[in-house]
């Protein structure tokens, strides 16, 4: 078992990573920013702010990590470059210095989504929205400060326990909380939460390092994921209007379907889309998918 350190342990996806990692038997560390963390026994917490390097220096430096899962992130807003892209690579210096492991989470998004088939690991950036350039830059701060690292990019991420934003979303429109429109052409692969952080674990213990998609195995529209989240939660999906993402502006990524062949290769953990956890979980029964 390792000394872990889960730098956004207070978010959606770290709250996992750093449940099932103790649970397995690590020794957790997370950090956490804005929110108090969450009482879970035998994870120690601390305060950080990776925007701050000497901070994280120290941090990193006293706790001396074997494991480094780098979540922490800004989705948008004045912070958005200094937390995401530089902190980034702050956390990757100070992982590269002790000798850590790093995995560092990445998005779909670092495409413009204009590819006519699945984004493979060696296709470059190209982003497209502020948030998309955010992430590009971070990768390749994090490749340049450290090249053992292992960028994941993933897609859309969702859960029951609590419900995900985007999935929160999708039942606000549903129900007529929230006027939207949901695209028919705008292409993810949704991951549970529960399937990332498991996958992200045993990548952990791998010696694998370089770029990795990890994401559902579905490819669906934001359409179609409103209506099966709709349908999930037990909330009637035919009042969700469907709309174009090509006719919005600004212009969105469209096609952001990753090619998971290789992390299905590579790990035994299922990367389950998003049909056949909701029929697993007994959120939906029998459809097409
Ligand atoms: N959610 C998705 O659908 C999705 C899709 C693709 C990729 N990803 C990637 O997956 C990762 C996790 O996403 P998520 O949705 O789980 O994130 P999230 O719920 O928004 O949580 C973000 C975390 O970052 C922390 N944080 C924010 N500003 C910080 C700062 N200046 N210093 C230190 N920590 C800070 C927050 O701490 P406090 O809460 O304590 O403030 C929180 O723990 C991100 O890297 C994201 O880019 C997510």
């Amino acid at each position: 078992m390792s000394r872990m350190l889960v730098t956004g342990g207070t978010g959606y996806l770290g709250r996992v990573v750093v449940r099932q990692s103790a649970a397995i038997g690590h020794t957790v560390a997370a950090t956490h920013f804005s929110q108090m963390p969450p009482d879970l026994p035998g994870v120690i917490w601390l305060p950080l702010d990776v925007r701050d390097p000497q901070v994280i220096e120290e941090a990193i430096g006293q706790l001396r990590p074997e494991i480094v899962i780098h979540t922490a992130f800004q989705q948008s807003g004045p912070d958005l470059m200094p937390t995401t892209a530089e902190g980034a690579g702050y956390v990757a210096r100070a992982a590269a210095a002790v000798g850590a492991r790093l995995i560092h989470m990445s998005s779909d998004v670092i495409f413009d989504g204009e590819l006519t088939r699945p984004y493979r690991e060696d296709d470059p950036p190209a982003p497209i929205s502020p948030y998309g350039l955010a992430k590009a830059r971070a990768e390749a701060l994090v490749a340049k400060a450290h090249p053992q690292a292992v960028i994941v990019r993933t897609s859309l991420i969702y859960g029951f326990t609590p419900i995900d934003r985007i999935s929160r979303f999708a039942l606000d429109v549903a129900a007529g909380r929230v006027s939207a429109h949901l695209f028919t052409d705008e292409y993810r692969c949704p991951i549970y939460v529960e399937d990332l952080a498991a996958a992200l674990l045993e990548l952990a213990g791998m010696s694998y390092h370089g770029i990795l998609n990890i994401a559902g195995a579905d490819r669906v529209s934001r359409y179609e994921l409103g209506r099966l989240i709709a349908q999930a939660w037990g909330v009637d999906p035919a009042d969700i209007r469907a709309g174009l993402s090509a006719t919005t502006l600004p212009p969105r990524p469209r096609n952001c379907t990753l090619d998971i062949t290789k992390a299905q290769a590579l790990l035994r953990t299922r990367l389950r889309g998003i049909y056949a956890v909701l029929r697993d979980l007994g959120r939906i029964e029998e459809m097409e998918g």
